[in-house]
C-alpha cells in the first residue's frame, strides 16, 4: 500500500546485516529472521547458534503449557473460601430450624393424638372436619377454640350452651354433640384430660396455620398469628415457664383485646370455676 521509502529499507538492510551476530535477542523476539535477503547466506552459520537460545525461549511456552495444567490461580482462591462458604451455608440453614420451634413444633408433637378421630389432615373421621378453612369458620378466635378443646364439647352441654364457636358460622353454627353425637373429649387438665395449657395452644395452632391454611401473611391472621402461634409467641413461652394461664389470659384478654376480638362462650366460667 504505502511505499516504503529506499532510505528506511536500507538502513534496515544495514542494521540486520551489520547486527545480526549478536542480535540474537532481537532476532528471535521478531520470529522472523528469514525476511532480509541479503544477509541470509553470509549469516548462515551464526543462525545456527541462535537456534538453541531460540529453542530456550520456546521454554516459557512450556513452562505455560505447564502452568496451564495446574489449578489456575482463582480457583485456588476460591477453593480457599469453601470453609467460609460452608459456615455461611450452615448459618442461612439455621433459621429454618427454627422456624419448627416454639408452638407450631409442640402442636405437631400434639396432633398425632387428636389424628386418629380428625384424620392425619384434619379431613375429619369419628371426629369434625377441621382443614380447608372449617375449623377456622367455626373459631375466627382463636381464644374460642383454645377453650373448646380444653373443656371438650360436653362441658358446654352440659352448662345448656347452645352453639359453640361463631353463632353466625358460614354453613350453620355448631352445637354441641352435634355430629353424630359424640363428644369432643376434653383435653385441659383441670377436666381431667392429658394436655397441659402450653401443649392444647401449640396443637390448635398447628390445626389452624398448618391444617385450615391460616395464613400467617394474611392480614386477617397476622396479628393473632404472631401474638399466640409464632416462635417467638410470649404467650406460648409464658404458658409453658408456668408464668401465665389460660384463666389469667382470658382475664387479660378481656381487658386488651377490642370487641370484635373479644372471646366467646367459656364453659370454664360458667361450670368449672
Ligand atoms: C375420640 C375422638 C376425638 C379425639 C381423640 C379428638 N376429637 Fe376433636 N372432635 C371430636 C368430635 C366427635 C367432635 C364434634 C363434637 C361435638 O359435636 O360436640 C370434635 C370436634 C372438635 C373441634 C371442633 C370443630 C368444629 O369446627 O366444630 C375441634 C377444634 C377439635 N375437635 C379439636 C381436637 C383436638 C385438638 C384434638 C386432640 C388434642 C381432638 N379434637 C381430639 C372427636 C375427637
Amino acid at each position: 500500500m504505502t511505499e516504503i521509502p529506499e532510505h528506511l529499507l536500507k538502513r534496515s538492510r544495514d542494521r540486520r546485516a551489520g547486527g545480526s551476530g549478536d542480535a540474537a535477542p532481537a532476532a528471535s523476539g521478531d520470529s522472523t529472521p528469514a525476511v532480509p535477503t541479503a544477509a541470509t547466506p553470509a549469516k548462515s552459520a551464526p543462525k545456527t547458534e541462535p537456534a538453541p537460545k531460540v529453542a530456550k525461549p520456546d521454554s516459557p511456552v512450556v513452562a505455560a503449557a505447564r502452568a496451564r495444567r495446574k489449578i489456575p490461580f482463582w480457583a485456588m482462591a476460591t477453593l480457599s473460601l469453601l470453609p467460609v462458604w460452608g459456615f455461611l451455608y450452615y448459618l442461612a440453614i439455621k433459621p429454618s430450624e427454627k422456624v419448627v420451634e416454639g408452638p407450631i413444633a409442640k402442636g405437631i408433637e400434639v396432633w398425632g393424638g387428636c389424628a386418629g378421630c380428625h384424620g392425619g389432615a384434619g379431613q375429619g373421621g369419628a371426629g369434625r372436619i377441621l382443614y380447608q378453612g372449617e375449623v377456622l369458620k367455626t373459631f375466627p378466635h382463636i381464644e374460642d377454640m383454645l377453650n373448646f378443646v380444653y373443656t371438650g364439647s360436653q362441658a358446654y352441654a352440659s352448662a345448656g350452651i347452645k352453639v359453640y364457636g361463631d353463632p353466625d358460622r358460614e354453613g350453620g353454627a355448631h352445637a354441641p354433640l352435634s355430629y353424630n353425637g359424640n363428644p369432643m373429649p376434653q383435653q385441659g387438665e383441670k377436666y381431667g384430660g392429658g394436655l397441659t395449657e402450653y401443649e392444647i395452644l401449640g396443637v390448635v395452632c398447628h390445626i389452624r396455620y398448618d391444617l385450615a391454611g391460616a395464613d400467617p401473611k394474611d392480614e386477617k391472621w397476622a396479628a393473632e398469628y404472631e401474638h399466640w402461634c409464632s416462635p417467638e409467641s410470649e404467650i406460648f413461652a409464658a404458658l409453658e415457664g408456668g408464668a401465665t394461664s389460660f384463666d389469667k389470659i382470658a382475664d387479660d384478654f378481656k381487658a386488651m383485646m377490642p370487641p370484635p376480638n373479644a372471646v366467646g362462650v367459656d364453659p370454664r366460667e360458667t361450670t368449672a370455676k
